[in-house]
Formats: structure tokens, C-alpha cells, sequence
């Protein structure tokens, strides 16, 4: 951690996508009004909640498979949200000696949540950075610091894409961080995705309504933004069939509110978190 903090602000007067996932996950910073915006929208769109609980489990899978399988010591991850359990550093630090990891999170809660689980952590930092600004992320002197170029290393953006308008040129911001880095790394991503224009519009408007930047797109879509590298078995699918374990370790229960929501993305299958790994 660099040792200057400034003490930082938290909106609470707009719901934030850091808060309302870390709900889903059985998190408990989180304020009313996201809490309020997850129980307007979850009806009309009952599976998001499966799909966030989903992605966290992907990211135990995706994680364990690079550190212990492909050998990876170096994480950045983007847009890597409040701290719940087996974040990115637990898992990587469980199946790897040494792994070092910066977080990068637009919200400063993140920020605030993150000093505080890692102050006396040397190999793992959290930056409050936009991943929209690639080179505000490689020129961090904290990034700097832990995550050595000339070695291989994973970027990861895990259910962040759909954060990124199409301005945003999110080829660009993805690749711009992935092309500095050697044969050898890996790009991980996945963002909510549907092959149903109206029900992507819809989701669309529901987000940017409430303030949260946000860009359903299609598999198609989301199989042009990262095309160049490789990706390892079982390819870009939705989330749930990267590797399934049935053993791995559960998440925390879903918070009673929200558990009506439970099994609904079994009905839908359109609707998912779509993405993989890859590897240059
Ligand atoms: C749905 S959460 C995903 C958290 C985590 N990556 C995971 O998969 O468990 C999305 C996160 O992306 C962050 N985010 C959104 N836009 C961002 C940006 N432009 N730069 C950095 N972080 C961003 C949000 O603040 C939020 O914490």
C-alpha cells in the first residue's frame, strides 16, 4: 500500500454496482438505495441474481486454474469490486507461493473496504483507479511496484465488461493493458450478455436510468472484443460451464430478500455471464 491516503467520499445517493453485487454475494456494505434498485429490477429480470453468485464461483475456478495449472504469480484485477470471500489474492495465495495482486476499482468504497483487508499485506495493493484510463493502471507507482512485465501475468475483467459503452472502445482498454504483456499471460473476462436485442435494451435502460454505465451486448459482440488470444478449454461460454466443480467452496447464503430470485437463470438461458480465459 502506498503510505499517502486521502480520506475519500461515498455516494450514497445512487445505487452502485460495487454494492448491489457484494448484496448478491451475502455482502452487508451496501445502502438502501441499491438494495431498492435490486428489488425493482430482479423481477423483470430474475437470473441476474444467479449470474452475479455464478461469476464469483467462476472467478475461485478461473483463478485456481492459473495459479496452479498455468503457473501465473502476478494478478491485476479490474474493476475487482468490495472484498468478500476468496478474493482474488486468497485464492491465487492457496494455490501458488507468493502471488502478488493489485485491485483496481473505480468506487471508493472499494477502496476504503480493500485498505482495510490488506493494510499489512505487502504483496497485494488496491488502487482507485478508472480501467478505462490503461495507462493510469501500468504507470501506478503501486503497480509499479508488485507486477513485473517481463514475467507472465493474468489481467482479469470479470464481470466489468458490461460497465464499458461502446465509446469506451473496450478493445481498446483491454487490450492496451494485455498487449504489454509477455507470451505466457492471461486475459480473463466475462460481462452479462444476451442475444435478445429488446431484453439487452431493456437491462441497458434499467442501468444508465439509475446512473450505473452499462452496455448489455451479444456473445458475438463479446467474441470480437477479445479476439487475438487463445482461448483455453472449454473456449468463451457462459460461465457456468468453465470447468463446473461441485466441490469447490460455496459462496455465503443469499440474503433473505433475495432469495425468491434463487434458480431463475435455469428457466432463461439467454441471459448469462458469458466469457473464459485466454492465453497469448
Ligand atoms: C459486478 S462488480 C465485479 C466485481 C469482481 N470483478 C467480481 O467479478 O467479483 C463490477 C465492479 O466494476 C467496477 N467498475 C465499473 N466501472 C469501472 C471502471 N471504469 N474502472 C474500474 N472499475 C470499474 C465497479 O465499481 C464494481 O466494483
Amino acid at each position: 500500500m502506498t503510505e499517502q491516503q486521502p480520506p475519500v467520499q461515498i455516494p450514497t445517493d445512487v445505487p452502485a454496482s460495487a454494492r448491489i453485487y457484494g448484496w448478491t454475494l451475502g455482502g452487508k456494505d451496501n445502502y438502501e438505495i441499491d438494495r431498492q434498485f435490486a428489488l425493482q429490477h430482479l423481477p423483470a429480470f430474475p437470473e441476474i441474481l444467479d449470474i452475479a453468485r455464478e461469476n464469483r464461483l467462476f472467478l475461485y475456478r478461473a483463478v485456481r486454474y492459473l495459479a496452479e495449472e498455468a503457473g501465473v504469480r502476478q494478478f491485476i484485477d479490474m474493476g475487482c469490486g468490495l472484498p468478500t470471500e476468496n478474493n482474488v489474492h486468497q485464492v491465487a495465495q492457496r494455490f501458488a507461493d507468493d502471488p502478488r495482486v493489485v485491485y483496481v476499482d473505480i468506487d471508493p468504497i472499494v477502496l476504503v473496504h480493500g485498505r482495510a483487508l490488506l493494510a499489512d499485506n505487502g504483496t497485494t495493493t488496491v488502487i482507485n483507479v478508472d480501467m478505462c484510463d490503461p495507462e493510469a493502471v501500468l504507470t501506478h507507482p503501486d503497480t509499479r511496484r508488485l507486477i513485473d512485465f517481463s514475467e507472465p501475468l493474468a489481467v482479469l475483467y470479470l464481470s466489468v465488461g458490461h460497465h464499458l459503452f461502446d465509446q469506451d472502445d473496450p478493445r481498446k482498454v483491454v487490450h492496451s493493458v494485455f498487449d504489454r504483456a509477455v507470451p505466457g499471460s492471461h486475459l480473463v473476462f466475462t460481462q452479462i450478455v444476451s442475444d435478445d436485442p429488446e431484453r439487452r435494451a431493456a437491462i441497458d435502460a434499467a442501468a444508465n436510468g439509475a446512473g450505473m454505465p452499462w452496455r448489455t451486448r451479444s456473445r458475438a459482440e463479446v467474441g470480437a472484443l477479445l479476439a487475438g488470444p487463445t482461448p483455453v478449454e472449454p473456449g468463451l461460454v457462459d460461465i457456468r460451464r468453465w470447468r463446473p466443480d461441485p466441490d469447490q467452496p460455496p459462496l455465503a447464503p443469499v440474503p433473505a430478500e433475495l432469495a425468491q430470485f434463487v434458480g431463475a437463470s435455469e428457466k432463461h438461458g439467454d441471459l448469462c455471464e458469458y466469457g473464459g480465459v485466454l492465453v497469448k
